[in-house]
């Protein structure tokens, strides 16, 4: 029989280091934020018998089969986190994982419009409470705020001819031809470079759709807030938006005091709250990239809390 029902539906990365950061805590809750197909909270579980699980996936595709013993599993944003942990009673946890970004079923999905190499629809919602949908980014945007969000959430170069090309093809029908215009909108000489030449504007208009900054920011938020001392927060990010905001939510609840060196004794009185487990970021085995591409660019941070 096959033990692992949603095998296909997403490569688990870096699942042994996933584990083992998670070692001293056989026992308690852990916030798996992002379940996908569950294959880090599978990997957990075996690993931890003592472990019980609350799931969190936006996505309805993510929650639709049945969870595995000792797992909650629960259709939400990941800031819900706070509300459904109030619902459920439980006021502090041991663990919190987030594998950020999308599962390789959203993205092998033409249907949801994740995909730059399929036609699709302009989708890229990964739930129904995602404020906006591609199609209304691409179609009805204002091309100085379209500009912004390719600029600053897909760092591309040439977001200024991108959102150009555009506002000027529009009405735009499908990925494919969103996919297309990007490509003819960017110089010859560079599209070479740096992966396809659609990849970073497709991510900027995912992560304006599913406001995925400010979803990672409330939820570390509360993340954080509810460790218990002793707890792990581990955090996989995949792309360098998403790692500066978990590297400075851990960086400031790491730091102590902040007063001037001149001053004789502390006068802000802070300390420290969490323990960074890495400084530098875990990264894939040369192996796990070979075997599974996706995994090249993640990124694993970890931390300790140490203090309330
Ligand atoms: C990379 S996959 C996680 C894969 C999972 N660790 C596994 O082993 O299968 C990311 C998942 O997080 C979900 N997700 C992303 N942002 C979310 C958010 N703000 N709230 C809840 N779920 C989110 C996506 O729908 C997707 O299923």
């Amino acid at each position: 029989m096959d033990q692992d029902p949603k095998r296909k539906y997403h490569q688990p990365v870096m699942t042994r280091e996933i584990v083992e950061l998670f070692e001293p805590i056989d026992g308690g809750v852990l916030v798996d934020a992002t379940y996908g197909g569950g294959g880090h909270s599978r990997a957990l579980l075996s690993a931890y018998p003592g472990l019980q699980i609350i799931a969190i996936d936006r996505d309805s595709a993510a929650v639709a089969d049945q969870a595995p013993d000792r797992v909650r599993l629960h259709q939400r944003a990941f800031s819900e986190m706070g509300e459904l942990l109030d619902e459920l009673g439980v006021d502090s946890i041991t663990g919190a994982l987030f594998d950020l970004g999308v599962s390789g079923h959203q993205l092998d999905t033409a249907d949801r419009g994740f995909s730059y190499r399929q036609s699709g629809p302009l989708d890229m919602r990964m739930g129904p409470n995602a404020p906006f949908s591609a199609a209304e980014i691409v179609n009805d945007w204002p091309q100085d705020r379209l500009r912004r969000i390719i600029g600053k959430y897909g760092e591309e170069r040439f977001a200024s001819r991108i959102a150009t090309a555009i506002v000027r093809a529009r009405p735009v029908s499908d990925t494919a031809q969103l996919a297309e215009i990007v490509r003819d909108a960017i110089p010859a000489a560079t599209r070479r470079t740096g992966g396809h030449p659609a990849r970073r504007t497709f991510q900027a208009i995912r992560i304006a759709a599913n406001d995925e900054l400010a979803e990672i920011e409330a939820a570390l938020e509360t993340a954080l807030d509810r460790l218990s001392t002793g707890g792990r927060c581990v955090v996989m990010s995949y792309h360098s938006l998403e790692d500066r905001i978990v590297k400075r939510a851990f960086a400031d609840r790491a730091q102590g005091c902040t007063c001037p060196p001149e001053f004789p004794e502390c006068r802000c009185g802070k300390t420290p709250t969490l323990r960074l487990i890495n400084r530098k970021p875990l990264r894939p085995t040369d192996e796990e990239v070979e075997e599974n591409p996706r995994a090249r660019s993640a990124k694993v941070r970890a931390a300790e809390k140490v203090a309330a």
